[in-house]
């Protein structure tokens, strides 16, 4: 094959795909694939979609709210919609902020009692969701027990075992019942040791006071609505023994303030910084030993060459000496026999 071949030979290999794909594009069959399935998917939402609503209402709205367990940080939604009109519900569930910053009078009876919080806006919430939902809460509120009454927050007075407990699970030194990471992999706290806690979610030292208190953290616990943790929570929840352990821990924790969960920041800190340092060493002594280690044989080769010159006119009778070996010859003293 001469260049010439070979070059209009590849020049043929990359044009094909691009020809090939323009030739399904003008035929139906890319049509059907590109375009069908969304347009099948538009015209039937509802089944495919209805499925997931009690998924989404689980994941978005349950840390806040029971279906007739009683008021979380937002009210019991049962029987909502005999307290207001499907459209107002609606709307209020698609942008909170708005409908409150109206000057709404019941939103704003609503914020008064829920203690100043506004509602947030779920990810992913619409009409048709927001429709959906309401129809779900209407089922649910007329069941004896809802899946979605929560479940019930403890009211017993923490005890040490309980705060003992906690500390175990968070741990991971006890399992969780149902199979979910214990804490420590993804947390950290003012009592493990600086490098012992992950650093992918926050420290929770201070939690109980962020989250507002036992009534909320444990609500929160119950559906932990975040990216990380609801994947995993949600198909290995918390018991309400192990989240009653778990608020006692933190509510005694949240006595230890920042101090001590600063010292271990800065305990990591310096941790990184030796670590950070000993990689620039480390690195340093590496790249030292490459540009030698590339130097060497260079300079022995050409040392080699000269000693074989110089061999072709004196004969060689003993074996290479170690000074030969390192190419270093010339430098070296004379030898006895030559
Ligand atoms: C962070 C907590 C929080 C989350 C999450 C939350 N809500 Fe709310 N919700 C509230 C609060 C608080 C109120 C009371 C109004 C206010 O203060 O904004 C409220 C009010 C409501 C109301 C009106 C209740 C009434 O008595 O009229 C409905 C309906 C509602 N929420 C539905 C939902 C749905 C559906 C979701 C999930 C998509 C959701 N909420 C998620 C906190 C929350
Ligand atoms: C796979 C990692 C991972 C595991 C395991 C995990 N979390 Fe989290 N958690 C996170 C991340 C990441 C955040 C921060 C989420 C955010 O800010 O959106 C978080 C946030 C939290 C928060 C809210 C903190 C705040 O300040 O708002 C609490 C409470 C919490 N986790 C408790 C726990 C408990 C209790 C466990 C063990 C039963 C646990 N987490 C296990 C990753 C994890």
């Amino acid at each position: 094959m001469t260049d010439q071949e070979r070059s209009t030979d590849s020049f043929h290999s990359y044009l094909t795909p691009t020809a090939r794909l323009f030739s399904d594009c003008t035929r139906l069959r890319l049509l059907i694939y590109c375009w069908l399935p969304p347009v099948l998917m538009a015209l039937l939402p509802s089944e495919a979609w209805a499925q997931d609503t009690p998924d989404y209402y689980r994941q978005n709205c349950m840390n806040c709210h029971t279906i007739g367990g009683g008021k979380l940080t937002g009210p019991d939604l049962k029987n909502v919609s005999e307290r207001k009109d499907a459209e107002w519900l609606i709307r209020f569930m698609q942008n909170p902020k708005a409908v409150v910053d109206s000057g709404d009078p019941y939103a704003a009876k609503l914020v008064e009692e829920s203690r100043g919080v506004v509602m947030p806006v779920a990810p992913g919430m619409s009409r048709y969701r927001a429709e959906q939902i309401l129809k779900l809460i209407e089922e649910e509120s007329k069941l004896e027990e809802s899946q979605f009454r929560g479940m019930q927050i403890s009211n017993k007075p923490f005890a040490e075992a309980d705060r003992f407990a906690g500390h175990e699970l968070f741990v991971g030194r006890r399992r969780l019942e149902n199979g979910g990471t214990a804490c420590i992999a993804c947390h950290s706290m003012y009592d493990i040791a600086a490098l012992g806690g992950g650093r992918l979610g926050p420290d929770l030292t201070l939690v109980y006071e962020r989250l507002q208190g036992r009534n909320s953290l444990a609500a929160w616990l119950m559906a932990p609505a975040t990216e990380t943790m609801q994947p995993i929570f949600k198909d290995h929840p918390l018991t309400g023994d192990e989240i009653h352990s778990l608020t006692a821990y933190f509510a005694a924790s949240a006595q230890h303030r920042e101090s001590d969960a600063s010292v271990s920041r800065i305990t990591f800190l310096l941790l990184g910084l030796a670590i950070a340092a000993a990689i620039i060493f480390a690195f340093d002594a590496i790249w030292k030993g490459r540009f030698s280690g590339v130097r060497s044989p260079l300079v022995e080769t050409v040392n080699a060459k000269q000693h074989r010159t110089e061999e072709a006119h004196a004969e060689q009778q003993q074996p290479p000496s170690r000074s030969e070996l390192l190419g270093v010859s010339d430098q070296s003293p004379p030898r006895g026999d030559s």
